[in-house]
């Protein structure tokens, strides 16, 4: 654990980048009154804008559905900036967070940001967020377009929360009543996964170290796992995530994401084209998903926790699933014949995100141990939360007579050089302001993502249990070994 106060921090750094950048706008959040602007977008901005020189180009307008007043609405702001940790916020809410009822409808809220433009000197750049229930994405879109705000006398863009779609046809449509109003360059498509400071990491360690570079395909690697763990379970969103399933909330996107950065080729530029365009490649040589790639479960109650039928809104029927596992072959030259195992759960044992790349072993094996073969693989764990970092596992012969081998490890943690990392959200809205559209998700990596998981959707066999605070059901085994393979701890 680094204790020096002077260690770089990656927060202040791409601070100053941004500042250098970024325009005056307006930002009008839709959903301004709901649990995600309150909870994530808010403080996220707060912490963006404050102590920074063009705070006071940014103004926010609040919208939803009920009556308020601006002073009413600031409050209930000033409230859950506390809660996010955050003190003195009121005079920036006094000054620059304004809130607006979708009642009167569309053209009362173009008027209204004509308003505000005007009496703080904005020059028309927007953001508009649509924070809101995936139902109201389509009328809230069309509203846009009707009310003529599509467009203006700034830029504007449209960013919108997952989920995009719910399989790969609603997935086209949204796409289809984006692109009637707006166009790619100015449509921010969130995986909050793509801020993380680890995951975006993940591509400076491939192409910025060419050492793993040389066996980083079919050679050398004989498969790689994606585990996504957590100890919470569904937070009280029994509505949204009974209908969702884990597959649809964390492996269509966030996880599939961070596979094709594990995957891709080196994109000719940094730019938002080039990488975006290496990524869907590797999307498109994935084939859909054939039901025997996957086992499904369902968390049990254990230890006086509630299981998954228990939990408050959710069917005692209900055969959606909490924890899936998943085997992906990409059909390219690179990775032919390297299974991609993913395995993601609500309720686990403990709260952890990693790829782990299992090397090829060596060609003939030297060292037998009573007449067993001394054969673990390397293993590179590459862990993106908590306690962010690497692990490199490789044999050591133990000393003493004859040829013992035990598995030691080189490690790396960034807390042992960055003092903190960035909160995905705010390094997500500080990419929208600057108009980079690289860590947002393009309509073809959607669709294609989507097409990869569709036949496995909405399954209506009842999952395999597993109990709460265990690693998931024994079934999810099956995966890994497909190809004779388990999986690492
Ligand atoms: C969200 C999912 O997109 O990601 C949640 O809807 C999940 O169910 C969350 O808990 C995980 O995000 P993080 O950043 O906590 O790993």
């Amino acid at each position: 654990m680094n204790t020096d106060v002077s260690a770089p921090n990656a927060r202040q750094a791409s601070a100053e980048a941004f500042t250098a950048d970024v325009e005056p706008h307006l930002i009008v959040i839709f959903g301004g009154t709901g649990d995600l602007a309150h909870r994530k977008l808010l403080p996220a901005l707060y912490n963006l804008l404050s102590a920074r020189e063009f705070a006071d180009t940014i103004e926010v307008l609040a919208v939803a559905t009920s009556d308020r007043t601006d002073e009413e609405y600031r409050e209930s702001v000033g409230e859950a900036l506390k809660d996010a940790g955050i003190e003195g916020s009121e005079q920036w809410c006094a000054e620059f967070l304004h809130y607006q009822s979708l009642k009167p409808g569309y053209d009362q809220l173009a008027s209204r940001i004509a308003s505000i433009e005007k009496s703080s000197g904005l020059p028309g750049n927007r953001v508009f967020y649509l924070a809101i229930p995936p139902q109201v994405f389509d009328d809230t879109i069309k509203g846009l377009g009707e009310a003529g705000l599509a467009s203006g006398p700034g830029k504007v863009k449209v960013v919108i929360e997952k989920p995009f779609g719910d399989d790969l046809e609603s997935a086209s449509e949204l796409n289809r009543i984006l692109f009637e109003c707006f166009d790619e360059t100015q449509i921010y498509r969130i995986d909050h996964y793509l801020a993380k400071e680890t995951v975006q990491n993940l591509m400076a360690f491939r192409f910025g170290n060419p050492l793993f570079e040389a066996s980083w395909n079919r050679v050398g690697i004989e498969s790689v796992q994606i585990t996504f763990e957590e100890d919470i379970g569904i937070a009280g969103r029994a509505r949204y995530f009974d209908r969702s399933g884990i597959i649809r909330d964390v492996i269509q996107n966030h996880l599939l994401q961070v596979l094709t950065i594990v995957a891709m080729e080196s994109p000719v530029q940094l730019d938002q084209m080039s990488i975006r365009d290496e990524k869907v490649k590797v999307l498109r040589a994935i084939s859909p998903l054939r039901p025997e790639e996957v086992v499904r479960g369902q968390y049990t109650s254990a230890n006086g926790e509630l299981g998954y039928l228990e939990e408050e809104g959710v069917p005692n029927d209900s055969v959606t699933e909490t924890y899936a596992a998943v085997r992906f072959m990409i059909d390219n030259w690179r990775w032919q014949g390297v299974p991609f195992y993913l395995q993601a759960g609500k309720r686990l044992e403990e709260r952890l995100t990693r790829v782990t790349i299992v090397f090829r072993g060596p060609p003939v094996y030297l060292f037998d141990r009573d007449g067993h073969r001394q054969a673990e693989p390397n293993v590179l764990h590459i862990i993106l939360q908590p306690n962010e970092g690497f692990d490199l596992r490789f044999q050591m012969k133990t000393p003493g007579e004859g040829y013992d081998l035990a598995t030691e490890s080189l490690g790396y943690r960034y807390a042992d050089s960055f003092a903190d990392l960035p909160p995905a959200y705010e390094t997500l809205l500080a990419d929208v302001l600057i108009g980079d559209q690289t860590l947002f998700v393009r309509s073809d990596e959607v669709e294609e993502a989507w097409r990869i998981v569709d036949p496995i959707l909405d399954a209506s066999d009842k999952p395999h249990g597993y109990p709460v605070g265990t690693k998931g059901p024994i079934e999810g085994d099956r995966i890994p070994a497909l190809d004779g393979d388990r999986w690492i701890d």
